[in-house]
Protein backbone atom coordinates (compact mmCIF):
# COMPACT_ATOMS: atom_id res chain seq x y z
CA UNK A 1 0.00 0.00 0.00
CA UNK A 2 0.86 3.55 -0.67
CA UNK A 3 2.71 5.41 2.40
CA UNK A 4 0.45 7.33 4.94
CA UNK A 5 -0.67 11.01 3.35
CA UNK A 6 0.28 9.63 -0.14
CA UNK A 7 -1.92 7.67 -2.68
CA UNK A 8 -1.95 5.37 -5.80
CA UNK A 9 -0.06 7.86 -8.34
CA UNK A 10 -1.89 4.94 -11.09
CA UNK A 11 -4.83 2.38 -10.58
CA UNK A 12 -3.78 -0.11 -8.13
CA UNK A 13 -4.63 -3.25 -11.36
CA UNK A 14 -1.80 -1.09 -13.69
CA UNK A 15 0.37 -1.43 -10.52
CA UNK A 16 -0.34 -5.14 -10.62
CA UNK A 17 0.47 -5.13 -14.25
CA UNK A 18 3.35 -3.75 -14.04
CA UNK A 19 4.75 -6.00 -10.95
CA UNK A 20 3.89 -8.94 -13.34
CA UNK A 21 6.03 -7.73 -16.18
CA UNK A 22 9.06 -7.06 -14.19
CA UNK A 23 9.01 -3.35 -14.35
CA UNK A 24 8.64 -1.65 -10.74
CA UNK A 25 11.66 -1.97 -9.25
CA UNK A 26 12.39 -1.75 -5.60
CA UNK A 27 15.94 -1.13 -5.68
CA UNK A 28 18.94 -3.68 -5.81
CA UNK A 29 17.64 -5.17 -2.36
CA UNK A 30 14.18 -5.19 -3.10
CA UNK A 31 13.64 -3.25 -0.16
CA UNK A 32 13.30 0.66 -1.27
CA UNK A 33 11.02 2.83 0.89
CA UNK A 34 9.27 3.98 -2.85
CA UNK A 35 8.94 1.51 -6.20
CA UNK A 36 10.31 3.14 -9.79
CA UNK A 37 9.04 2.46 -12.98
CA UNK A 38 11.73 0.83 -14.80
CA UNK A 39 11.65 2.21 -18.32
CA UNK A 40 14.07 0.57 -21.44
CA UNK A 41 15.70 2.96 -23.11
CA UNK A 42 14.39 1.83 -26.53
CA UNK A 43 10.92 2.95 -24.98
CA UNK A 44 12.18 6.34 -24.28
CA UNK A 45 11.64 9.34 -26.58
CA UNK A 46 13.36 12.56 -26.54
CA UNK A 47 16.24 11.01 -24.82
CA UNK A 48 16.42 10.53 -21.06
CA UNK A 49 15.94 12.84 -17.82
CA UNK A 50 19.18 14.18 -16.36
CA UNK A 51 20.12 12.79 -13.04
CA UNK A 52 20.80 14.81 -10.04
CA UNK A 53 23.81 13.28 -9.09
CA UNK A 54 26.77 13.35 -12.04
CA UNK A 55 29.50 11.11 -11.49
CA UNK A 56 33.30 11.91 -12.89
CA UNK A 57 32.55 9.23 -15.65
CA UNK A 58 29.33 11.45 -17.05
CA UNK A 59 30.90 15.33 -16.27
CA UNK A 60 34.36 14.69 -15.66
CA UNK A 61 36.89 15.92 -12.56
CA UNK A 62 38.79 19.23 -11.85
CA UNK A 63 41.96 16.63 -12.60
CA UNK A 64 40.49 16.55 -16.38
CA UNK A 65 39.82 20.45 -16.09
CA UNK A 66 43.66 20.81 -15.41
CA UNK A 67 45.11 18.57 -17.86
CA UNK A 68 42.66 19.92 -20.58
CA UNK A 69 43.78 23.80 -19.62
CA UNK A 70 47.57 22.60 -19.21
CA UNK A 71 47.02 21.21 -22.88
CA UNK A 72 45.93 24.38 -24.10
CA UNK A 73 49.32 26.29 -22.79
CA UNK A 74 51.54 24.09 -22.59
CA UNK A 75 52.31 22.76 -19.61
CA UNK A 76 51.68 25.64 -18.04
CA UNK A 77 49.80 25.91 -14.60
CA UNK A 78 47.08 28.77 -15.53
CA UNK A 79 44.28 28.88 -13.07
CA UNK A 80 43.46 27.64 -9.74
CA UNK A 81 39.85 26.57 -10.29
CA UNK A 82 39.14 25.54 -14.24
CA UNK A 83 36.12 23.23 -14.55
CA UNK A 84 36.18 20.24 -17.05
CA UNK A 85 34.46 20.89 -20.37
CA UNK A 86 32.48 17.81 -19.79
CA UNK A 87 30.54 19.19 -17.22
CA UNK A 88 29.94 22.44 -19.01
CA UNK A 89 29.18 20.35 -22.33
CA UNK A 90 26.51 18.44 -19.90
CA UNK A 91 24.76 21.77 -19.01
CA UNK A 92 24.83 23.38 -22.49
CA UNK A 93 23.48 19.65 -23.75
CA UNK A 94 20.21 19.92 -21.16
CA UNK A 95 19.67 24.01 -21.63
CA UNK A 96 20.68 25.18 -25.22
CA UNK A 97 20.42 23.74 -28.99
CA UNK A 98 22.57 24.54 -31.61
CA UNK A 99 23.16 27.97 -32.74
CA UNK A 100 21.64 29.04 -29.26
CA UNK A 101 23.77 32.29 -27.73
CA UNK A 102 25.37 31.13 -24.40
CA UNK A 103 26.26 34.11 -21.67
CA UNK A 104 28.71 33.45 -19.39
CA UNK A 105 29.03 37.40 -17.70
CA UNK A 106 32.51 35.60 -14.91
CA UNK A 107 34.01 33.73 -17.67
CA UNK A 108 37.03 33.07 -15.51
CA UNK A 109 39.47 30.20 -17.48
CA UNK A 110 37.07 30.52 -20.70
CA UNK A 111 35.32 26.84 -20.32
CA UNK A 112 31.98 28.29 -20.99
CA UNK A 113 32.89 29.77 -24.16
CA UNK A 114 35.23 27.40 -25.55
CA UNK A 115 32.45 24.42 -25.00
CA UNK A 116 29.84 26.52 -26.58
CA UNK A 117 32.11 27.16 -29.52
CA UNK A 118 32.34 23.26 -30.08
CA UNK A 119 29.12 22.64 -29.26
CA UNK A 120 27.70 25.13 -32.42
CA UNK A 121 26.45 27.50 -29.89
CA UNK A 122 27.54 30.91 -30.26
CA UNK A 123 28.70 32.62 -26.79
CA UNK A 124 29.20 36.39 -25.25
CA UNK A 125 31.84 35.78 -22.15
CA UNK A 126 32.18 38.91 -19.60
CA UNK A 127 35.24 38.96 -17.73
CA UNK A 128 36.95 41.83 -15.82
CA UNK A 129 40.28 40.10 -15.14
CA UNK A 130 43.39 40.66 -16.95
CA UNK A 131 43.30 37.10 -17.87
CA UNK A 132 40.81 37.71 -20.15
CA UNK A 133 44.13 38.77 -22.29
CA UNK A 134 46.84 36.34 -20.95
CA UNK A 135 43.95 33.22 -21.23
CA UNK A 136 40.67 33.29 -22.68
CA UNK A 137 41.24 35.23 -25.67
CA UNK A 138 44.03 32.73 -26.58
CA UNK A 139 42.06 30.10 -25.62
CA UNK A 140 39.02 30.72 -27.59
CA UNK A 141 41.50 31.49 -29.99
CA UNK A 142 43.03 28.36 -30.37
CA UNK A 143 39.19 26.76 -30.31
CA UNK A 144 37.70 29.02 -33.21
CA UNK A 145 40.83 27.93 -35.42
CA UNK A 146 40.38 23.99 -34.81
CA UNK A 147 43.82 23.82 -33.03
CA UNK A 148 42.06 22.84 -29.40
CA UNK A 149 41.49 19.32 -29.83
CA UNK A 150 40.60 18.13 -26.17
CA UNK A 151 37.87 18.18 -23.37
CA UNK A 152 34.50 19.03 -25.13
CA UNK A 153 35.94 19.00 -28.89
CA UNK A 154 34.37 15.87 -30.33
CA UNK A 155 31.03 17.68 -29.45
CA UNK A 156 30.07 18.63 -32.89
CA UNK A 157 33.16 17.09 -34.85
CA UNK A 158 35.21 20.03 -34.74
CA UNK A 159 32.76 22.47 -36.50
CA UNK A 160 32.96 25.66 -35.10
CA UNK A 161 30.14 28.24 -34.64
CA UNK A 162 31.03 30.26 -37.88
CA UNK A 163 29.57 33.72 -36.71
CA UNK A 164 31.54 33.62 -33.04
CA UNK A 165 34.84 35.93 -32.98
CA UNK A 166 37.21 36.83 -30.59
CA UNK A 167 37.76 40.56 -30.53
CA UNK A 168 37.29 41.80 -26.93
CA UNK A 169 34.68 44.51 -26.51
CA UNK A 170 35.64 47.33 -24.17
CA UNK A 171 32.51 49.22 -22.38
CA UNK A 172 33.43 52.44 -21.08
C1 LIG B 1 34.95 31.17 -10.89
S1 LIG B 1 35.26 32.17 -12.28
C2 LIG B 1 34.00 31.66 -13.39
C3 LIG B 1 34.25 30.36 -14.12
C4 LIG B 1 33.60 30.27 -15.47
N1 LIG B 1 32.21 30.69 -15.51
C5 LIG B 1 33.81 28.91 -16.19
O1 LIG B 1 33.16 28.66 -17.21
O2 LIG B 1 34.62 28.08 -15.77
C6 LIG B 1 34.68 33.78 -11.81
C7 LIG B 1 35.22 34.89 -12.68
O3 LIG B 1 34.38 36.03 -12.60
C8 LIG B 1 35.18 37.20 -12.74
N2 LIG B 1 34.40 38.34 -12.25
C9 LIG B 1 34.10 38.68 -10.98
N3 LIG B 1 33.32 39.78 -10.93
C10 LIG B 1 33.11 40.15 -12.22
C11 LIG B 1 32.36 41.21 -12.83
N4 LIG B 1 31.69 42.09 -12.12
N5 LIG B 1 32.33 41.27 -14.18
C12 LIG B 1 33.00 40.36 -14.93
N6 LIG B 1 33.72 39.33 -14.42
C13 LIG B 1 33.78 39.23 -13.07
C14 LIG B 1 36.43 36.87 -11.95
O4 LIG B 1 37.53 37.67 -12.36
C15 LIG B 1 36.62 35.38 -12.26
O5 LIG B 1 37.50 35.20 -13.36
Amino acid sequence: MPPKGSSWRRPPEEIRKLQKEKRIYWGKDGNAEFPVEKKFLSEVKGGVVPQTWWPYDFAGSTRNASAEMKGIFEGEKTFDTPKPEKIIQRVLEIATADGDLVLDSFAGSGTTGAVAHKMGRRWIMVELGEHIHTHIIPRLRKVVDGEDTGGATKARAGKAAADSVTTPLRLA
